[in-house]
């Protein structure tokens, strides 16, 4: 509310400066040369308004975009009796973001069912730890892609896309060991149901430390070309911090398999929002870097204490945060 900004510009398709206009007085200029077509696909149709204006310039008028992400992860429908009646009211939302464990071993099933909670809006979703049970990653990634092609759902996998005025980065993440030592054993299996990305047994902590150090510095490099302009949002399914990890969690052999320290990527990036899921505990707190980090996990048959169905969290385009709830 009382909020609106526009885009002054000559033509579409040429390489102008961009002046972004806050009428609330912030008054924010920001130079950098992009193609406007470009710009404005990256906005999304939804926000922006075309009119012509007088003499050379064209003028778009039309409300910042302010999307809000109804945030929910670690739904474990496979473990529900009857899946289909997890449908809670809709919360006002632009985009489902989906971190992961939505449904174990079913690739298929869990984007239907991101696209059956999205109901026709988009949907970000990253697979977790789960998806792939019984297969590998790579498959699991292939199945997960074919699923979502026609639909709604946008799966990434150490990708970006720009969807509602927002810039999302999206991996699994996987997990590093270094909390609980388990890099140092690299040939140990891990206990998941994952099969090696080589297809030879189950997956190790070697693997999952070498699929996280690709997808941490794929997160990096989308971090760093990222155009300025949007709002950065990052969903991962592991945990990008220690710091907070629940005391039960952080005495367990296994919490290295949980989280990572990805600070640095934090603190080096103007990053507005951190999504993830896998540890099974709420999180909602401002890291110093300015990013805001949530988790709202659902947990196997919504056991995690504080889950909340309608999580709305509001992305505004000056970095501007807030926690909407929509009743
Ligand atoms: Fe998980």
């Amino acid at each position: 509310m009382g909020r609106s900004g526009g885009f002054l510009f000559r033509r579409l398709g040429e390489r102008v400066n961009i002046v972004l206009i806050h009428l609330r007085q912030e008054i924010q200029t920001d130079p950098h040369r992009i193609r406007i077509d470009q710009f404005l696909d990256d906005l999304g149709a939804a926000f922006v308004r075309m009119s012509d204006g007088p003499g050379l310039a064209r003028t778009i008028e039309g409300p910042l975009p302010m999307p809000r992400l109804w945030i929910l992860s670690d739904l474990h429908l496979e473990a529900a009796p009857f899946p289909d009646a997890y449908d809670p009211p809709r919360p006002g939302f632009d985009v489902l973001v989906a971190a992961g464990d939505i449904w174990r071993g079913g690739p298929e099933k869990a984007v239907a069912t991101v696209a059956r909670l999205a109901a026709g809006r988009p949907a970000v979703f990253v697979a977790g730890n789960h998806e792939p049970w019984g297969m590998t990653p790579a498959r699991c990634m292939a199945r997960l892609k074919r699923a979502a092609k026609g639909t709604d759902v946008t799966v990434l996998d150490g990708e970006g896309a720009a969807i509602a005025g927002v810039r999302f980065i999206g991996a699994t993440l996987w997990a590093d060991g270094l909390l609980s030592g388990l890099h140092l054993r690299p040939l140990q299996t891990t206990g998941e149901g994952v099969l090696s990305p080589s297809g030879q047994g189950t997956i190790t902590h070697g693997d999952e430390a070498a699929l996280h150090a690709a997808e941490r510095r794929r997160i990096a490099a989308l971090l760093e070309q990222a155009p300025d302009g949007l709002p950065m949002v990052v969903v991962t399914h592991h945990a990008p911090l220690t710091d907070r990890m629940p005391p039960g969690l952080r005495a367990h052999p296994g919490a290295g398999l949980f989280a990572s320290d990805l600070s640095t990527l934090m603190t080096g990036n103007r990053i507005a929002l951190w999504v993830y899921g896998h540890i099974h505990a709420r999180e909602d707190r401002l890291h110093d870097s300015g990013a805001r980090i949530v988790a709202n996990p659902a947990g196997p048959l919504f056991s995690t204490p504080g889950f909340e169905d309608d999580c709305v969290v509001t992305v505004g385009a000056g970095m501007d945060l807030k926690t909407r709830r929509e009743d």
